[in-house]
């Protein structure tokens, strides 16, 4: 749970939603939705439900961190908080559903050749390392004031 009585650093903010966006839309969800999940849609018409929950789930993160984005051009503190903490819930619930329950399903379904396509494309989607390196920054910048 996300709790804190200091007032947002908005650079720091500003960073946090960089990484959140460029994660969720330029590298994880594009993963999922622009290669992985099409390719396991062709294969079995059967988990066209569970894969529309998962997209549901992914805009529904969308909202959350527009949420907060809304909250730091705001300044309203208690409403950044409430929308990360509904944001790690949502993404640890969502990272448990793939991780634990479909993916170990899908895996078989896939032939040697689709996976090898996929692998191939999910090469091509790199993060920037700049980027990661940023949020490394922040990290340890609230650690650090967490064990203080
Ligand atoms: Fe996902
Ligand atoms: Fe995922």
């Amino acid at each position: 749970m996300v709790e804190s009585t200091e007032p947002i650093v908005p650079e720091d903010a500003a960073i946090l939603l960089r990484f959140l966006r460029t994660f969720g839309d330029q590298y994880h969800h594009i993963k999922e939705e622009g290669v992985l999940f099409p390719v396991l849609l062709r294969t079995s018409q059967a988990q066209e439900g569970p894969l529309r929950h998962l997209l549901f789930e992914h805009n529904q993160e969308r909202s959350l961190i527009e949420g907060l984005d809304e909250a730091v051009r705001t300044k309203k503190g208690s409403e950044f908080l409430a929308f990360a903490n509904r944001l790690t819930s949502r993404i640890r619930n969502h990272i448990e559903k793939e991780d634990g329950i479909l993916f170990p399903i899908l895996e078989g379904l896939l032939s040697k050749e689709q996976d090898d396509k996929v692998s191939a494309e999910f090469e091509k989607l790199q993060i920037d390392s700049g980027l990661i390196a940023e949020l490394r920054l922040l990290e340890q910048k609230y650690l650090r004031k967490a064990v203080n």
